[in-house]
C-alpha cells in the first residue's frame, strides 16, 4: 500500500537501484541535518545520520550511531520541545518544534527539528525520521531586534517626552518672556520632537501588531459622529496647508470596532491625504453603506500613486516617491499600520489613484447589527 502510493514520486526511467542510489546520495548531500532511529530497539538509537548533522553537531557519525538523540540535550531536559518529542514519539506522529541543543564544542545551537514515523508493510511502525535545522543565526537576529525595541520604547521615549514637555514650557512664556525669533525655532523643535515622538509610537505599534500583542477594545461605535469629530480635529492642520476639508456622510452605520485605533486609521490617511494635496485644494471624506459594510473614503486631487507603487504602498517601510519626485516625509510605516489595525477588525483597506488627478483610500468594516 505504502509503495502504490508514492510510485508516482519514482523517476520513471530508473529501476529500482537506481533510485535508491538517488535517494541516498541526496539524502547525503543535504545540508539540513538527517538522522533516522530505530523505535523496535531498546530507547530509539540513531541507526542513520548524513555529513549535514555531523556539520550541525561537530560529532562524526561514529559518535553517534546507538545512541538516543537526547544526548544533544545537556543538562536542559526540561524544554518544552523535549516533552512534545516525548509525546510525539509515544503516539508515533510527527511533529516540527525548536530545541535548545548543544554542539560537540560545547556551543548552544537552536534545533529546529522535525520528526516523523515511517510506516514499512502493513503500516507497521519501522523507523523515526528527523529533520535538522540550525536555525542560531535567525534566533540571535529576533533577539537584537527586541533587544532594539526595547532601548526605543525606554531610552528614547522617556528624553524625548521631556523635550517635548520643556519646549512646551518655553513656548508658551512659562519659563519668561520669549521673543518672536525665539519663538519661531521652538515651535521648529516642538514640530520636530512631535514627529520622533510618532515614528517611535509607530515603530512600537508596529511590534505589538507583528507579534501578536496588540488587543483590540471592540465596542459599539457610531461612525458618522466618530468621522466627523477627527475631521473636526484636523481642521487646523488643513488650514495651515490651505486645504479645505469635505464631510459626505451619506450613511449613519454602527460598527463594532476600537474607536482609538479606527481614530488612528482615519487621522493617517487625512493627514497623508493633505500632505499630497496641493494649496487650495479639496479633501473629501465620504462615509457610505455598502450591503454590510460600511465604507471610508478619502478623497484627495493631490500627486497620486503609479499603478506600480501601489501593491508596496500597505508594506511595512515603503516610502513612496511622489510623481513630483519629492518624498512627504512620515515614516513608512503608517499605512502598514493602518492595515493592520483594519484587517485585525475583520475589514478591507485599499486605494485606487490615478496619477495628477489623486488618490482614495477606503477602508471598510462590517456593520453592526
Ligand atoms: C528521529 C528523531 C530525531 C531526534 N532528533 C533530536 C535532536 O536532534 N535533538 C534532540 O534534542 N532530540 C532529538 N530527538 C528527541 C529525543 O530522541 C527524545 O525523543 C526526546 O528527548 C524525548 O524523549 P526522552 O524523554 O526519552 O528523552 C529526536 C527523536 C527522534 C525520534
Amino acid at each position: 500500500m505504502a509503495t502504490q502510493s508514492c510510485a508516482h514520486r519514482r523517476v520513471p526511467q530508473f529501476d529500482q537501484a537506481r533510485q535508491l542510489a538517488l535517494l541516498f546520495q541526496a539524502v547525503e548531500s543535504a545540508r539540513n541535518g538527517i538522522v533516522i532511529t530505530d523505535p523496535n530497539l531498546p530507547d530509539n538509537p540513531i541507526i542513520y545520520t548524513n555529513p549535514g548533522f555531523s556539520d550541525i553537531t561537530g560529532y562524526s557519525a561514529d559518535e553517534i550511531i546507538g545512541r538516543n538523540c537526547r544526548f544533544l540535550q545537556g543538562d536542559e531536559r526540561d524544554q518544552q520541545a523535549v516533552h512534545e518529542l516525548r509525546k510525539a514519539v509515544k503516539e508515533k506522529t510527527s511533529v516540527t518544534t525548536i530545541l535548545r541543543n548543544y554542539k560537540k564544542d560545547g556551543r548552544l545551537f537552536f534545533n529546529e527539528l522535525t520528526i516523523s514515523p515511517v510506516h514499512g508493510e502493513n503500516e507497521r511502525l519501522v523507523a523515526f525520521v528527523g529533520i535538522q535545522n540550525d536555525i542560531t543565526a535567525r534566533i540571535e537576529a529576533q533577539s537584537r531586534i527586541s533587544d532594539f525595541y526595547s532601548v526605543v520604547s525606554h531610552e528614547l521615549r522617556t528624553p524625548i517626552a521631556k523635550i517635548k514637555s520643556s519646549l512646551a514650557v518655553i513656548a508658551e512664556g512659562e519659563a519668561g518672556p520669549v521673543s518672536d525669533a525665539v519663538r519661531r525655532f521652538v515651535e521648529i523643535s516642538i514640530k520636530s520632537a512631535d514627529s520622533l515622538w510618532g515614528l517611535i509610537e509607530n515603530i512600537l505599534d508596529f511590534k505589538k501588531l507583528e507579534s501578536g500583542k496588540f488587543r483590540l477594545i471592540l465596542q459599539r461605535l457610531a461612525m458618522a459622529q466618530l468621522i466627523e469629530s477627527v475631521i473636526a480635529g484636523f481642521e487646523p492642520v488643513a488650514n495651515r496647508a490651505s486645504v479645505k476639508l469635505k464631510y459626505q456622510c451619506l450613511a449613519s452605520p454602527a460598527v463594532n470596532a476600537d474607536g482609538q485605533r479606527i481614530v488612528q486609521v482615519v487621522e493617517n490617511l487625512l493627514s497623508n491625504a493633505i500632505k499630497f494635496s496641493s494649496k487650495d485644494s479639496e479633501v473629501t471624506v465620504r462615509l457610505i453603506l455598502r450591503d454590510s459594510w460600511v465604507r471610508l473614503e478619502i478623497i484627495d486631487t493631490g500627486v497620486g500613486i503609479t499603478e506600480s507603487d501601489i501593491p508596496k504602498l500597505f508594506d511595512k517601510f515603503q516610502q513612496l516617491e511622489s510623481p513630483d519626485r519629492r518624498m512627504r516625509g512620515g515614516t513608512g510605516l503608517g499605512l502598514a499600520i493602518c492595515k493592520a489595525i483594519i484587517e485585525a477588525h475583520g475589514g478591507q483597506v485599499g486605494v485606487h489613484s490615478t496619477p495628477g488627478q489623486g488618490s482614495t483610500f477606503w477602508f471598510e468594516l462590517e456593520q453592526a447589527l
